[in-house]
Order: C-alpha cells, then sequence, then structure tokens
C-alpha cells in the first residue's frame, strides 16, 4: 500500500474547503470515501501485506477516514448553516417605512388670544357659555332691552336672516345674547365668559371685519357693585397685556346696561385705547329673564377678540387675521 496520510487528510480537506455546494462537498467527500475512492484503495492493499504491517496500515486508515468524515460533516454544517442564511436573506420583508416629516402648524393668533383669554377668565372662576350664531330679535335685541323703535337697533348694522316675519331673524351683531340665555337657564350667582363669531354688514377695513369675534362676560350675584367691574376688567388686562398696562372707564351708553360705560387702555405714548363696552346690568334686562333686581345685581362686558389680537401683536391692519397668508401667520 503506498498511504501517505498526512498528505490524504490535507488533500481531503482542501477539496472539502473548496465545495461550495452539497453536490460539491459529496463529489468530494466520494473521491475520498467512496467505493472507488482513494481509502478503499488503500484498503485493498492491506490483503498483500504481512499480519502486523497490515495492522498498523489499517488503524492509520481509519484515523484518516475518521479525520475526513469530520471534515466533510464540519463542511456540510458550515454549508447549511450559508444556505440557510441565504434562504432567509431572500425571504427578508423590509417592514420600515420611512415618512417625510410632517410640518406643525399652530393655532391662528385670534384662537390664541381667545384661548388666553378664556385661561386669564376661568383663573378668576369664571365659566365659558355658548350661544347660537344665527339669533331670533328677542334674544339679539328685546330682551336686552331694545324695542323694534329704538335707535340703538340701527347702530348694530345687523345681517337678516331671510326667515319667518322680517327682521326676525338674524346673525347675531354681538355676544350678548349669551347673557340672556345664561340669565333663562341658570340662577345667580352667575360667573360667565362667552367669546364668539359676530356678524355686521360693516365694510372691511383696517380696523373693522364684517365677520368679527367679541368676548362677554356677565356677573350676577348679590351686591356687585361698579367697583366690581372696574376692578375686574383691571385685573384681566394686567394679566393679558402686562402690569404696567392702566384701564379707565369712561361714560357711555348701551340699552342694556345702567350705568354704562367704554373701557380703554394705556398705551406706551401714554393716549387711550377704546377695548369694549361696559356696565351694571340694567335692571329691565334681569327682569326680563326672570331675577328679581332688588334682590340680585350684575355687570356686563364685551369687546372684540380680534382688536386685541391686533393690540397684542401690533398688527397695522385687523384684515390681516383673514387674509390666510400663511408667511404671514407663521409669525405667530
Ligand atoms: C357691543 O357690541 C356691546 N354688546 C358691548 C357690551 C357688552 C356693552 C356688555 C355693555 C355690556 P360695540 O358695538 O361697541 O358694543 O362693540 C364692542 C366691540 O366689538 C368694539 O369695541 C370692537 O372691539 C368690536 N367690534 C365692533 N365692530 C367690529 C368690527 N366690525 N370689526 C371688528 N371688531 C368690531
Amino acid at each position: 500500500m503506498d498511504l501517505d496520510p498526512a498528505a490524504l487528510v490535507a488533500d481531503a480537506a482542501r477539496a472539502v474547503a473548496e465545495s461550495e455546494s452539497a453536490d460539491e462537498l459529496s463529489a468530494a467527500a466520494n473521491r475520498f470515501l467512496g467505493k472507488k475512492g482513494s481509502l478503499a484503495d488503500a484498503k485493498k492493499g492491506l490483503g498483500a501485506m504481512e499480519p502486523d504491517q497490515r495492522k498498523a496500515a489499517g488503524q492509520a486508515i481509519n484515523a484518516v477516514k475518521a479525520e475526513v468524515e469530520a471534515l466533510v460533516d464540519a463542511r456540510r454544517a458550515e454549508l447549511h448553516a450559508l444556505a440557510r442564511a441565504e434562504q432567509l436573506e431572500a425571504e427578508r420583508l423590509d417592514l420600515t417605512e420611512v415618512h417625510t416629516e410632517l410640518r406643525r402648524g399652530h393655532l391662528h393668533l385670534v384662537t390664541q388670544a381667545r384661548y388666553r383669554l378664556e385661561d386669564v377668565f376661568c383663573g378668576m372662576g369664571y365659566k365659558v357659555a355658548e350661544g347660537p350664531e344665527v339669533e331670533t330679535a328677542w334674544y339679539n335685541f328685546e330682551a336686552l332691552n331694545i324695542p323694534e323703535w329704538h335707535p340703538a337697533r340701527g347702530s348694530f348694522d345687523t345681517i337678516f336672516v331671510n326667515m319667518g316675519e322680517p327682521e326676525s331673524v338674524m346673525l347675531r351683531s354681538h355676544t350678548s345674547p349669551v347673557q340672556i340665555r345664561t340669565m333663562e337657564q341658570q340662577k345667580p350667582p352667575i360667573y360667565i365668559i362667552a367669546p364668539g363669531r359676530t356678524f355686521r354688514t360693516d365694510t372691511a377695513d383696517a380696523t373693522h371685519l364684517p365677520a368679527f369675534n367679541q368676548i362677554e362676560g356677565l356677573v350676577v350675584d348679590r351686591g356687585i357693585t361698579m367697583g366690581d367691574l372696574a376692578g375686574t376688567i383691571d385685573e384681566f388686562v394686567k394679566a393679558f397685556f402686562g402690569h404696567e398696562v392702566e384701564t379707565r372707564l369712561r361714560p357711555s351708553y348701551f340699552p342694556f346696561t345702567e350705568p354704562s360705560a367704554e373701557f380703554d387702555i394705556s398705551r406706551d405714548d401714554g393716549s387711550w385705547l377704546e377695548l369694549g363696552g361696559c356696565g351694571m346690568v340694567h335692571p329691565e334686562v334681569l327682569r326680563n329673564c326672570g331675577i328679581d333686581p332688588d334682590e340680585f345685581s350684575g355687570f356686563a362686558f364685551g369687546f372684540g377678540i380680534d382688536r386685541l389680537a391686533v393690540m397684542r401683536y401690533q398688527l397695522d391692519d385687523i384684515r390681516e387675521l383673514v387674509n390666510n397668508d400663511v408667511r404671514f401667520l407663521r409669525q405667530f
């Protein structure tokens, strides 16, 4: 026999390592371990040997066989693992999703002003009340002590809705109807604010919009005085604009308050700016809602939220608020 165990193992190791597939590996294994393989050849030579030589050669052949089998087994496991990894890679599902980043917007500055006002008044113990934008003459005028013949009716530049009797249904021209709706449903003590949209036939200009926002305030309780009204307005203005801002009341006229006033706030240059109207709730209005004016008294105020935003953000023109120019709105 012509067996060089070390050379044979080295050959087998090379052939096994070079096998790139199960088939190639089987062919390589066959060449060494198969019926017609190198080890089978070597075994054939054993018969011709002397018994003591045969034993040593037989052991050498078995050792080589075991080594080659181990090499084949190891490579088979390796190829199997590679094939599995390839299969997994081929079947892999890519579950990742790429989002283009969404641009986050923000609340319109009138909404910001409204929420800020709600915060300030809720902090003072007020509740937020609401009413419809389409009103009847009773709520928008009559219950507020503005009968049909009253000249003040004209000053509200009302937009009427074509429903029922002429001029009986309208887009509310102020938030004061919410005073009536609240007092009808709720007995004193009442501490509410009512922000919302209001409408007038006003032509849009630098200080007017035909659809704008007001906020109404109403307090009805025992022993409420004009001093409470002045203090409340001062408190809210300082919370909203800052402590350096002063307030003052100026005599005025509204049919639903008596006495009535306009309230102004101080500007940096020392001048005064009108913010809205206010006054003590007229006894007739309390009576219209079933509240005894001898037992209860109250104050009310109403002002424009859009004008407030114009002041707070120092805008030149109130129409900027409704032009919907994103380049402008983005700044606030
Ligand atoms: C009223 O509407 C009264 N209801 C206010 C009131 C309530 C008085 C409670 C007493 C008691 P006046 O018509 O003045 O009042 O309007 C109040 C505010 O609304 C104005 O000061 C202004 O800030 C705002 N306003 C009025 N018209 C417009 C308009 N066309 N565009 C923007 N803001 C307006």
